[in-house]
């Protein structure tokens, strides 16, 4: 019957075509081509409404095999030719692992980021968020509103770069001398309890082998209902612990003045001097480094926070300070020449971040 001989060309010209197609997008065409709606296949489908029941009977059940196989051909040439794709992108993209590994990168972590990654380790452990403020500040911010008098000579102390701009008090605005007026932004924003470091760049016109114009401090201040001086010491305690990785490390406060902490304590720990090197945890020295006390109550009014309802402590520590005395280094100067074989010397691995499961540094 020419039907059928019709139907074996037409399914033997097509799965040869399936066969031979390369690619995905010659296949779809393919597929468009008999089985879509205008397609060849589906054309005879529609003739089967013209013939007779007899004719039908005997037509319908090939022409619905034929296109089941075809289908079938197609789906299964898909795959393959899927799979063939993901062989060739994986043949390209292959690694081979037994080549020597890419030269290591030969940057290093500077020694003060090293320290803040530590700090910020072990005050979050303690509950500590970390505040930010920019190195320019407003007059208000880094003196008045922390109970500097205004146009106290006090001012002049911290040997305060002052800056031509004027803020919107029409005060000049400085290059920020410490981190503490972090403090009066956090509170201007935030209501109590506030438990927060702040780490950043400060400022003082100062240079010799432990000053440099530009170095770096860690503020910290806790504002709540109920928190003393003990807390402060068993915090400041717990943290110089476990950045200097000492059990037996002594502390000393001894009473200072800050006009935004009363009372206000600089503290220090116990060294040993004796081999030239600094050595913390052992010995009959003293050295000081930090700040601290409890907020002023003219400090926390100036932030708008009730002083009959709020207290809290805050402290102050110059971080450059810290990494010397735990990596040993004794020219600050030096932190900040840009010389690649002292980075290289002091640096730390960035594959190395602190934690305190694995030792802060
Ligand atoms: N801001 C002080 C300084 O730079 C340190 C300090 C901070 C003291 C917080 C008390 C409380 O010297």
């Amino acid at each position: 019957m020419t039907a059928n001989t019709d139907l074996e060309t037409i399914e033997r010209d097509l799965l040869a075509r399936v066969g031979a197609a390369n690619d995905e997008a010659t296949l779809e065409a393919l597929r468009v081509e008999a089985l879509g709606k205008q397609g060849s296949i589906s054309a005879l489908m529609k003739n089967l409404g013209s013939m007779s029941p007899e004719e039908r009977k005997e037509f319908g059940p090939k022409l619905n095999g034929l296109k089941d196989r075809v289908t079938e051909a197609i789906v299964v040439k898909k795959a393959t030719l899927a799979e063939a794709a993901l062989d060739a992108q994986l043949k390209a993209e292959a690694v081979d692992v037994t080549l020597p590994p890419v030269k290591p990168r030969s940057g290093t972590i500077h020694p003060v980021s090293q320290v803040m990654e530590e700090l910020a380790q072990i005050f979050g452990e303690m509950g500590f968020s970390v505040e930010e403020g920019p190195d320019i500040e407003t007059d208000f911010n880094n003196f008045t509103a922390l109970n500097f008098p205004p146009k106290h000579p006090a001012r002049e102390t911290h040997d305060t770069f002052f800056m031509d701009a004027k803020d919107e008090r029409g005060e000049r605005k400085v290059l920020r001398t410490h981190t503490s007026p972090v403090q009066v932004r956090t509170m201007l924003k935030q209501k109590p309890p506030i438990r927060m470091i702040c780490m950043g760049r400060t400022f003082r016109k100062d240079s010799d082998a432990t000053h440099t114009p530009m170095f770096h401090q860690i503020e910290g201040l806790v504002i709540d209902e109920t928190s003393t001086m003990a807390d402060l010491k068993s915090v400041l305690i717990a943290a110089i612990k476990a950045y200097f990785e000492v059990d037996d490390v002594k502390l000393r406060f001894r009473p200072h003045h800050f006009p935004f902490t009363e009372p206000s304590a600089e503290v220090d720990v116990g060294c040993d001097r004796s081999g030239g090197q600094i050595k913390i945890g052992a010995g009959d020295d003293w050295l000081e480094i930090l700040g601290s006390g409890m907020v002023h109550p003219n400090v926390l009014a100036n932030c708008g926070i009730d002083p009959e309802k709020y207290q809290g402590y805050a402290f102050g520590m110059g971080i450059d300070r810290l990494a010397m005395l735990k990596y040993g280094m004794n020219d600050l100067r030096a932190f900040f020449d840009a010389d690649t074989r002292w980075l290289k010397h002091y640096g730390f691995s960035p594959y190395l971040l602190p934690g305190l499961a694995q030792g802060v540094g």
